[in-house]
């Protein structure tokens, strides 16, 4: 039994939690993905495009579960805008069963960290089924789904032990928008200098994510100390950082069990404001972007009918008159934001799973990868 446990706690090279270990790996298993997909082949390469199959592309569908629909959400938005194309980001269990209606040039992206995700293989097959080419970004080499698809690209996380999936996570989002920039390249819809500096924000993340864990430490334990007991969580944000919230709800029901919920935090206003009270926190992603204003706007609202707001964003006097406290992340490319911002809501929904005694690597109700059905 001893001999167990440090085994075990040797795997966690001294972190008490899979999970936190996981997410301080994050700078180095970026680095290590983001050199495959950029600096070595090309995304697009190792999914299975090149350049005469880059033009006939008209339409990208993405398809996954849980944490890795959340990727296929950041990396919808980024295909259309540098790929300039439809992109659409569905979730696997409803897509198999009721898949969009056969386009030529349709373009099928699966994305599952396990690769043995039933419900995103029965997708990707579904999709195939009716002659779209597919392609799977997957963090198992070998796996069922990189096997079966027509390209893969293998995410360099390593083993993900905890089942809340966070460095897996951050690595596929690098690898899409990695893919997003090599397929506009190949259509010629992404002009040299925006590329030139989407791989700089893309080369710079590894470095500033390890900041942001440095930052925010402290400040996620803190604020899951302050609201260790509350049970209902509204999380928001606009564009690109919609998902990022969406995301950080995820981590929080599935670590800590209190209730998250997301929302565009324009919709917000159409509805949930109705539950906002001193009891029910909001998590905003609020990073500098054309549409700050109007998420301070929400914010300030929010703040004016009792709601305590936790904010991630750049730690400026405008953001400081909106929220009550704030988990900082440095400047970036809109695109790249993402990766900053999941960060300190992994911390976040950590600190709330350990401050209520939660078994924060292994979740009850919950596995690594849901097979069957
Ligand atoms: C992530 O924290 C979850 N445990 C879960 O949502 C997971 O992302 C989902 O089941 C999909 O898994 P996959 O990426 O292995 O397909």
């Amino acid at each position: 039994m001893a001999r167990k446990m440090e085994k075990e706690d040797d795997s966690k090279r001294g972190f008490p939690h899979y999970m936190l270990k996981e997410i301080h790996e994050q700078p180095e298993v970026l680095e290590r993905t983001l050199a495959s997909v950029i600096q070595g082949t090309s995304a697009a390469d190792m999914l299975g495009v090149d350049a005469a199959y880059a033009q006939k592309i008209q339409r990208v569908e993405l398809v996954a579960c849980g944490t890795s629909w959340h990727a296929a959400l950041i990396a919808r938005r980024a295909f259309e805008e540098l790929v300039g194309i439809p992109a659409t980001a569905d979730i696997a269990s409803e897509y198999r069963d009721w898949p969009h209606r056969a386009r030529e040039g349709t373009w099928v992206i699966a994305i599952t960290q396990s690769g043995e995700t039933t419900d995103t293989l029965e997708a990707m097959r579904a999709a195939k089924a009716v002659g779209h080419r597919t392609a799977a970004i997957s963090n198992v080499q070998g796996s069922t789904i990189a096997r079966e698809a027509d390209g893969a690209l293998y995410t360099l996380a390593g083993t993900e032990v905890a089942i809340a999936s966070t460095k897996a996570c951050t690595c596929q989002v690098a690898a899409l928008l990695a893919a997003a920039i090599a397929v506009g390249r190949l259509r010629k819809s992404l002009d040299a200098s925006r590329e030139r500096s989407l791989v700089q924000a893309l080369e710079n993340a590894p470095r500033q994510v390890k900041a942001v864990i440095d930052a925010t430490a402290d400040v996620a334990r803190e604020a899951a100390r302050a609201h260790t007991t509350e049970e209902s969580f509204f999380f928001l944000g606009r564009g690109y950082g919609y998902p990022v919230a969406r995301e950080g709800a995820l981590k929080l029901k599935e670590t800590s069990y209190a209730h998250a919920e997301a929302y565009p935090s324009g919709e917000f206003r159409h509805g949930p404001i109705a539950l906002i009270s001193g009891r029910t926190p909001v998590v905003a992603v609020a990073p500098r972007s054309k549409q700050r204003d109007k998420i301070l706007a929400n914010l300030q609202d929010i703040r004016e009918k009792g709601g305590k707001v936790i904010a991630v964003g750049t730690q400026d006097p405008e953001l400081a008159r909106s929220a009550d406290r704030i988990l900082p992340i440095p400047e970036t490319d809109e695109i790249a934001m993402p990766l900053l911002a999941a960060v300190p809501l992994q911390l976040f929904a950590y600190e709330m799973a350990v401050a209520r005694g939660r078994e924060v690597d292994s979740p009850r109700n919950l596995s690594k990868a849901v097979l069957g059905n």
